[in-house]
């Protein structure tokens, strides 16, 4: 039987603004059981100047996000989630290379990022493992 391949994705990856947080806010709300506190993107787009958050859009519509601390030279992942609807597409991926390329020098990510509980989240730990120093320049999205 032939398999069934998904059309491709165009993906646009912005800067977090405020309009982004409903959205944002639904999409944690599908992928995770613990959800942060409602004000949390606001508290962290606002208030605090480390965090460094990109969305992807898709058709205008936010899919996914990735949360960050950028500290020194290292690039700590706070959060990411993809919506259900368009995961294993390479949504994920293309967050985290923009993330990694947005810099002005050579960040690698410190590993999973911290809400991922199981080492078993397989795309988690894939997408973090790509990036890691050393191992593969993030490819240009
Ligand atoms: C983790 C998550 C953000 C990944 O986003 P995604 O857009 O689906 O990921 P991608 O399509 O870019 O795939 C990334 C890698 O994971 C792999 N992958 C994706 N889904 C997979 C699955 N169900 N099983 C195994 N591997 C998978 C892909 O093959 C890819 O590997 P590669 O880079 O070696 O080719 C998404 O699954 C998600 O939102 N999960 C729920 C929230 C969560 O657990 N967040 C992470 C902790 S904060």
């Amino acid at each position: 039987m032939n398999e069934v391949v998904p059309p491709a994705l165009t993906v646009e990856i912005v800067e977090m603004a405020e309009e982004h947080i409903p959205c944002m806010q639904a999409i944690e709300r599908e992928s995770f059981p613990v959800i942060w506190p409602c004000d949390s993107f606001e508290r962290e787009l606002n208030h605090n100047r480390v965090a460094r958050y990109l969305v992807a859009l898709v058709e205008g519509s936010v899919v996914g996000y990735i949360g960050s601390w950028i500290i020194l030279d290292e690039v700590h992942i706070t959060t990411m989630a993809v919506s259900p609807s368009v995961r294993n597409r390479g949504v994920g991926r293309r967050l985290m290379a923009r993330l990694m390329r947005g810099s002005h020098r050579p960040r690698s990510p410190l590993g999973p990022c911290s809400r991922c509980a199981r080492a078993t989240n397989l795309p988690c730990v894939c997408i973090s493992l790509r990036f890691q120093a050393g191992r593969r320049a993030p490819p240009v999205l």
